[in-house]
């Protein structure tokens, strides 16, 4: 039997199968926009398993399942045997017995990934601590139909060292870009907890506005992500000067992309005339979560690559 593919961090995939999901996410993208129906998971399950929150996450792998023929299950830890103490190997080997596909959204990495070794069926990440690979494949999808591939380019990451910024930091490894990263004291990428070989495919600036300059997209993301309110106070008093509004845009080159995986805070990480204005693609990034992640559970599930 073939090894089960899981899609646990951004690269956990190849170069060549991720430029593969690009082109496969076009094509459902325009057939999807033009009514015509494509069922190629008629009869196939995926199980959602949530421990956070979420809006665009759940919808967009629930609306695609459906799009695609097949259904969608939703769990979550309050009102499932796994808010109770249910060890997650156990619960991995009964949920995969009863569908054909797991995305989790959970705390801790190391729980998606004791999953995952006990899982009969693929499993995608949903979103950790750690990572949030679905969100990177959907934004760097928004920057190639907006200006071609994302190789060679700079992508500037204000703010946080979070799921979402370690996740830009493997893509750039992987797909050969370059991130300049400006955090505050105390919140600077760690290496292993990035998931990254290296450092050579990111810049540290102190100074946000230096981090900007010459980029091709700006982006960021909350101050306080999931799991971490506690510290929010602290957090907004270390943050203050991290926040992108049109001054820092103006230093990024002329035609250069807003992004934010959103929800967004408008007022903290991002001013409303940013978000708002006319770079902003935010909307689009939402929206290709569904388009990419179709392709996704395609190649998943059945091994589709572009050959249409
Ligand atoms: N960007 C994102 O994952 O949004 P949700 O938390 O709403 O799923
Ligand atoms: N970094 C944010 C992303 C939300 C989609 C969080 O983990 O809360």
């Amino acid at each position: 039997m073939d090894q089960i593919k899981h899609f646990l961090k951004f690269n956990d995939l190849s170069v060549d199968i991720i430029n593969d999901l690009f082109d496969r996410s076009k094509w459902i993208k325009d057939r999807y926009k033009n009514y015509k129906k494509y069922w190629p998971l008629e009869d196939r399950l995926l199980v959602m398993i949530f421990e956070k929150a979420s809006t665009r996450t759940r919808l967009s792998f629930e609306s695609g399942m459906r799009q695609l023929g097949g259904s969608a299950i939703y769990l979550n830890t309050r009102d499932s045997q796994l808010g109770r103490g249910e060890p997650v190997e156990d619960a991995a080997q009964v949920i995969s017995r009863m569908c054909d596909v797991v995305m989790i959204r959970t705390f801790e990495q190391k729980t998606i990934e004791k999953f995952a070794n006990n899982s009969r069926v693929s499993v995608i990440n949903g979103l950790t601590n750690q990572y949030h690979p679905c969100q990177i494949l959907a934004d760097i999808f928004t920057f190639i139909e907006k200006k071609g591939s994302i190789k060679g380019k700079t992508v500037a990451w204000i703010g946080d060292s979070n799921n979402v910024c370690n996740t830009w930091l493997q893509a750039a490894e992987l797909l050969d870009f370059t991130m300049h990263v400006s955090t505050p004291k105390g919140y600077e990428v760690e290496l292993e907890r990035a998931g990254l070989y290296n450092n050579e495919c990111f810049e540290v600036f102190e100074n946000p506005m230096d981090a900007v300059k010459g980029a091709d997209i700006v982006t960021t993301d909350v101050w306080t992500s999931m799991g971490f309110e506690t510290e929010n106070n602290e957090r907004i008093k270390d943050f203050l000067n991290w926040q992108v509004n049109a001054d820092m845009m103006a230093l990024a080159k002329k035609d250069a992309l807003f992004m934010h995986c959103l929800p967004a805070h408008r007022g903290e990480e991002v001013s409303a005339e940013v978000i708002d204005g006319s770079q902003s693609v935010v909307w689009e990034e939402a929206e290709n979560r569904l388009h990419v992640q179709k392709a996704l559970l395609e190649y998943l599930l059945l091994g589709k690559r572009n050959d249409k």
